[in-house]
């Protein structure tokens, strides 16, 4: 019988030890950082899968390599022995319950282990999510338990009764290897503390004014401030043009106002907040109608329709988020639609239009600024839009504690009389 474990158990001891304080340590963390936390999630599940592995490797260690002969018998030997079982147990149990959380979870996260090996999702139904959630949490604190119990039989042996058990998953007698393999523990907690990000700033309240007006109104009057000064701006610039264009345009016959047809290569992006960070994507896929004398903006029909599954903030793994149900909810509403009748005049070129928006089920008055360069048959539009994202139940998950309540849309497109 050996006197020691094999210098491979030895290593994995010691290995997985700090990783399982390191995941305790983000893991309490994770819930309150909702999507600030996104690449803390990634690491939280990597290490745990790695975790997994090792365990893996070291039950089959365990079988191949000899061990040292048990120290003890009677109810304190079936104690230790009980309780390395239950330590085995939470090694292979934390990582499995958290794999068949994130697999049963309703919006389903992709994982990236340490950004290059994707990791499938359990084929579990969805019904066990609150069970493996619920899991997760208690086989963190039984083990956290087990191991007072463990480190209670380790200081027991080496104080109380000397008889140099400890040794025996010490890769050799050394005071440093004594302090230093165990203290590791600590440091993997402590590093797990140390790369949180810093706490999320306080939520303002937004109150309502006494006179019903709603943070939307409020943002929209800003934006309407940013408007007529850019109005005015617009007017000093093209003081000229633009009293030539009212004459011009009050004395212009009304016929039917021109279509217009989008070209190629227009975008519609979008810019969120996330805790003092922007996420900032685009659709890649919308259409719109457009009727609309410039001069007649009055006589406007808008018509733009979006295809939710085409957003992409460009990262494969935050894209997988966006069509679920947290966010756009694909499934149930594929398309969000914006339609105006009616543009007013706010600029030299400078439009805005009141319409209705139709996002995730739910419709709201929203209005649009925009702004057209060029003449002729061929217009630029450059526009912009400030969207309360809560109404529409955007962004009503966990993992958007961070997210800014106004989403920034901005589009720019050419479009050609039809
Ligand atoms: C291997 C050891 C692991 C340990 C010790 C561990 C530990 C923990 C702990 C203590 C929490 C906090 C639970 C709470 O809210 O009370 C947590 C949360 C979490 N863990 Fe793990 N974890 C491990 C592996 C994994 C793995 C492999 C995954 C996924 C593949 C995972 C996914 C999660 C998720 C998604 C949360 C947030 C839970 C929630 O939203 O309720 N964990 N983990
Ligand atoms: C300060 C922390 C720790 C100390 C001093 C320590 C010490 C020891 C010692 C001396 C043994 C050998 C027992 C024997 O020969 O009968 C052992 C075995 C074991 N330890 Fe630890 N340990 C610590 C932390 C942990 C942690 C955090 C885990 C896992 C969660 C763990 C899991 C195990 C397991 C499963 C065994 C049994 C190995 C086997 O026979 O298969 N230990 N530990």
């Amino acid at each position: 019988m050996p006197q020691r474990y094999s210098q491979i158990a030895i290593v994995l001891h010691w290995a997985i030890a700090p990783l399982l304080a390191f995941q305790i340590s983000v893991g309490w963390a994770l819930e309150s950082l909702g999507a600030r936390g996104f690449s803390l999630f990634q690491l939280h599940k990597s290490v745990g899968i790695s975790i997994l592995v090792l365990t893996l490797a070291r039950i089959v260690v365990r079988y191949w390599k000899p061990r040292p002969a048990k120290l003890e018998g009677g109810w304190q030997g079936a104690l230790a022995s009980g309780v390395h079982v239950g330590l085995y147990a939470f090694m292979l149990g934390a990582p499995l319950t958290g794999w068949a959380l994130v697999s049963t979870a309703k919006v389903k996260v992709p994982t990236l282990i340490f950004g290059t090996i994707p990791l499938p999702h359990l084929p579990l139904p969805a019904a066990s999510h609150r069970l493996a959630e619920g899991g997760h949490s208690l086989i963190a604190w039984l083990g956290i338990a087990l191991f007072a119990l463990h480190v209670a039989g380790a200081v027991r042996h080496h104080f109380l009764m000397g008889d140099g058990l400890i040794w025996r998953m010490m890769p050799r007698r050394s005071v440093a290897l004594l302090v230093g393999l165990p203290a590791l523990i600590l440091v993997g907690f402590g590093v797990g503390r140390a790369i949180l990000p810093a706490p999320a700033p306080p939520v303002v309240p937004v109150a309502l004014a006494d006179n019903g007006t709603t943070a939307d109104d409020m943002a929209e009057d800003g934006d309407d401030a940013v408007d007529n000064a850019a109005m005015a701006a617009g007017n000093a610039d093209n003081g000229m043009t633009n009293v030539a264009n009212a004459v011009v345009a009050e004395d212009a016959p009304v016929g039917p106002p021109p279509a217009w047809t989008v070209q190629p290569g227009g975008r519609i992006g979008f810019s969120v907040g996330n805790d003092g960070e922007a996420i900032s994507g685009s659709f890649g896929k919308w259409t719109a109608d457009i009727v609309m004398d410039p001069d007649h903006p009055e006589s406007a029909t808008i018509k733009a329709v979006i295809d939710m599954a085409s957003a992409s903030v460009g990262d494969a793994y935050k894209d997988g988020m966006l069509p679920g149900d947290e966010f756009f909810g694909v499934a149930a509403h594929p398309t969000a639609t914006f339609t105006a009748t009616g543009a007013e005049k706010t600029g030299a070129n400078a439009y805005r239009a009141k319409g209705k928006l139709t996002l995730k089920g739910v419709s709201r008055p929203q209005s649009i600024r925009f702004t057209l360069s060029g003449s002729g048959d061929t217009r630029k539009v450059t526009g912009s839009a400030s969207i309360l994202r809560a109404p529409f139940g955007v962004g009503n998950g966990d993992s958007s504690n961070g997210l800014a309540p106004q989403v920034a849309l901005d589009f720019s497109f050419t479009a050609k009389k039809k």
